[in-house]
């Protein structure tokens, strides 16, 4: 998968649909969550920053954890002295960091990790206390999203049910979804939530 990855680089932001959906997901987040400028966020899956550079100037810090080093080469690549998003190449379901953030934003990568369970704790255990999540992916397709073939693709969307009983479970609350954006093909219609949580306090 992260070959693949690492070959889409270069070309990634050309086109009007990955811009689209990561404004989409942007507008859907900030109207739901308070993005305060102590802040700081991890970007879990951030690719080329699509979503981070919006998050950024809104908040202290941004993280953006890819495995693929060739994305997070665009990423770097648009860092300047007004404003810029840290790169940390690394599984952080393997190997935790060692910081705690405010909260965790993502855009379309949670489909591509097998094991959402554990996700979700590896999330929980990166968080401070009432630190929130705000997390897009597609809603439950037929696998006919990604036409370039399923290759590294662990789940065609999400059921919202069993997605947040897994959130649950992690030990997060306040679970909601938030319709974001509809990707319209030829043949059929994909459409993208937003959902939030709070990590659960004890
Ligand atoms: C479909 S892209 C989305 C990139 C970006 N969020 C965007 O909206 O343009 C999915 C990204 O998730 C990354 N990814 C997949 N599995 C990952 C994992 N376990 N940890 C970190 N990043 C991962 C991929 O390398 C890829 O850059």
């Amino acid at each position: 998968m992260t070959e693949r990855f690492n070959q889409a680089a270069g070309g990634w932001d050309k086109g009007d649909m990955r811009q689209t959906i990561a404004h989409s997901v942007f507008q859907t987040i900030s109207s739901r969550i308070s993005l305060l400028n102590n802040m700081s966020i991890m970007d879990f899956g951030a690719g080329t920053g699509l979503l981070s550079f919006k998050i950024a100037p809104m908040v202290k810090t941004v993280v953006g954890v890819d495995l693929s080093d060739k994305m997070l080469e665009q990423l770097t690549s648009k860092n300047s002295d007004k404003l810029s998003v840290q790169a940390i190449c690394q599984d952080i379901l393997e190997e935790p960091l060692q910081e705690q953030f405010h909260g965790i934003v993502s855009s379309m990568a949670m489909h591509h990790v097998e094991d959402t369970a554990s996700l979700f704790e590896s999330f929980h255990k990166h968080l401070k206390r009432d630190g929130f999540v705000a997390i897009a992916d597609l809603e439950a397709e037929d696998g006919t999203f990604h036409t370039h073939g399923n290759d590294g693709v662990h789940h065609f969307g999400f059921d919202r049910e069993s997605l947040r009983e897994t959130i649950e479970n992690a030990g997060f609350e306040h679970v909601r979804f938030h319709h974001a954006y509809t990707v319209e093909k030829e043949e059929q219609n994909y459409p993208i939530f937003v959902v939030t949580a709070t990590k659960k306090g004890f």
